[in-house]
């Protein structure tokens, strides 16, 4: 596991990012650029109350995931996806492919956002 985050707004979602072997010693390394091989996948769920939970609070306070919203992965290799900073991008929901071009075309380009400071990578590993 590499992070876990909560967007709020339109996506309210609860979400854990986890990388694959490569992914995670980069992170504990602390290498930039990822190195190829590198997988990086984003699980979301929509955030929802448990009444569950807020019974034995006796306040409403808890938060959990509740139905899976989409899956999203950044696959590292620099020859293959060399015009993307190196990254290929992947968006799942209920277990396939969204092959929306329009939706593809949207990754990359926000991604950019920090190509220099964490190689288009925005989760911090957690500390
Ligand atoms: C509008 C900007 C934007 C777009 C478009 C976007 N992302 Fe992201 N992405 C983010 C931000 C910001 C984060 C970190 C916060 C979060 O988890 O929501 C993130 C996180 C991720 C992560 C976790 C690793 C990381 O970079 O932090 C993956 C994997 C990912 N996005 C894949 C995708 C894929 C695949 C697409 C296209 C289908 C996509 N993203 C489109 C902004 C964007």
């Amino acid at each position: 596991m590499i992070g876990v985050a909560h967007e709020a707004g339109k996506l309210n979602d609860l979400r854990a990012i986890l990388g694959n072997d490569i992914a995670v010693k980069a992170y504990r390394d602390g290498t930039r650029p990822f190195p190829d091989g590198a997988i990086i996948a984003r699980l979301a769920w929509e955030y929802v109350s448990s009444a569950e939970n807020d019974a034995v609070f006796g306040q409403a306070q808890s938060f959990v995931p509740g139905s899976p919203t989409n899956v999203q992965f950044s696959v590292k290799d620099s020859k293959k996806f060399a015009d993307t900073g190196g990254w290929g991008y992947g968006q799942f929901e209920g277990g396939k492919p969204n092959r929306s071009e329009v939706l593809m075309n949207t990754c990359a380009p926000c991604h950019a956002a920090v190509s220099s400071t964490n190689d288009f990578v925005f989760t911090r590993y957690a500390p």
